[in-house]
């Protein structure tokens, strides 16, 4: 076989096996099929798409290029879950314990931020002393002893994911649904968990810009987890706006301990019970989303949910104190208002324009693997729907100096749309695919 012909055979349009795709992804983790023939490829996909099966063989191929993780030990149906990545998503982080505290077991292997998103585990690592790096025997026996663990993947998991995605990142190639769906799912399949909830983001935060391309993009990873034979369901979910009121990693830790009190912000709360509603559902342990839902609102209202996380930053090595006393977590030594040029409501919240703000406030990485800020991030005061007046502070920018926190105020001034009335109410949840 010849990568060339491979190249040649899908920029023409045509369908390529099972076995060519494996000879493809062993060849470039190997080294034998070099970055710009990889590239060239990757772009042919990029503009003629994948078939199903095609897909599917890209997932099997990058699952099969590192070990896996072995879950046989654990009782119950261990359920993992994924977000296609938003602005201010911190629902790993209240899902995660308000599942394990209703008796479903949550393996999740997390990532770290990527672009204008922001990252599970950059954000748990706010907690002075949190371990994300835990051995497999380690995350393990942790989820068998308390119900849920939170990790980094290890290098030796789906090494084509991580070499794929750093070209793809330089290349142009990041928004394809073949390319999304296998990176993601491929190290959904090798994290081992029995059942798969995928939360799908759709509008301007997102990868997905549109309902549409997001429903596509769900039933494709649907479609894979099923063929793997595990139960799967994604939930589409709207990121045109900031999720929740916090951008940036302390101040996300802040608000989903927050929400785990019964505190937080509605949209974060109500997106996490229709979320874990539908993984209780996958775990067994309830027969409808709803009665998975009203379950877990008992388990946050009972402080169960709270405990769960509290026992999962002791589990990992973090100081459990910031969960009653959440000023303990890092924060930023400047606090700037964002006034508001004119009076009106607040029609347009551009979340993307937010979550570029947080990271070059260093909340986020603008070079691989630069170290992320704990402390700096955005706080939006006055969201979608509410009325202002002018020179009200829009959102209070959390900065390291006054230079950076002038330069972000500018760009979430410039990222809130203000009108005379407010925007229709658009729901949050647009649709759900079940496998
Ligand atoms: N998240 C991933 O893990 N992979 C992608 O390709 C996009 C988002």
């Amino acid at each position: 076989m010849r990568a060339y012909d491979l190249i040649q055979k899908k920029r023409d349009g045509a369908a390529l096996s099972a076995g060519e795709i494996a000879w493809l992804v062993d060849g470039f983790v190997l080294g034998s099929v070099p970055d710009y023939q990889m590239a060239a490829f990757l772009m042919a996909v990029y503009f003629r798409g994948m078939t199903f099966e095609e897909t599917a063989a890209l997932t099997d191929a990058m699952v099969r290029s590192g070990e896996t993780l072995d879950l046989g030990s654990l009782a119950g149906c261990a359920v993992d879950k994924h977000s296609s990545g938003g602005v201010g998503d911190n629902t790993s982080l209240v899902l995660v314990p308000l599942v394990a505290s209703a008796g479903v077991p949550v393996p999740k292997l997390s990532g770290r931020g990527l672009g204008h998103t922001g990252g599970t585990l950059d954000k748990l690592e706010a907690i002075p002393g949190f371990n994300t790096a835990l051995s497999e025997a380690a995350f393990v026996e942790q989820v068998e002893r308390i119900g849920c663990a939170i990790a980094g993947q290890s290098a030796a998991m789906v090494p084509a994911d991580a070499q794929l995605y750093a070209l793809r990142d330089v290349t142009a190639t990041v928004d394809s649904v073949p390319l999304i769906a296998s990176s993601i799912m491929s190290k959904k399949l090798a994290a081992g968990a029995s059942a798969i909830l995928l939360d799908v983001k759709c509008g301007r935060g997102a990868f997905m810009k549109t309902a549409s391309d997001a429903r596509v993009l769900a039933e494709a990873m649907v479609a894979i987890g099923r063929e793997a034979g595990r139960r799967t369901a994604a939930v589409i979910s709207a990121m045109d706006y900031p999720l929740g009121r916090a951008v940036g990693n302390a101040l996300e830790v802040a608000e989903a301990i927050a929400t785990l009190r019964g505190e937080g912000p509605g949209d974060l709360e109500a997106l996490c019970l229709v979320l874990g509603g539908w993984m209780l559902v996958l775990g067994g342990r309830a027969v409808s989303p709803e009665e998975g839902s009203e379950e877990l609102l008992r388990r946050l209202r009972s402080g169960d949910a709270l405990r769960k996380f509290e026992a999962l930053v002791s589990a990992q090595g973090g100081d459990a104190r910031v969960v009653g006393d959440p000023g303990r977590l890092p924060s930023a030594p400047l606090r700037l208002p964002v006034p508001a040029p004119a009076a009106g409501v607040v029609a347009g919240i551009d979340a993307e324009a937010v979550g570029l703000a947080a990271m070059q406030l260093g909340a986020g990485r603008t070079r691989k693997g630069e170290v992320v800020d704990p402390a700096v991030g955005v706080v939006i005061e006055r969201p979608a729907g509410a009325a202002v007046k002018v020179g009200e502070s829009l959102a209070t920018i959390h900065a390291r100096s006054e230079e950076a926190g002038l330069a972000a105020a500018r760009e979430v001034a410039a990222a809130f749309e203000i009108a005379e009335s407010a925007p229709a109410e658009a729901p949050v949840i647009r649709g759900v695919i079940r496998g």
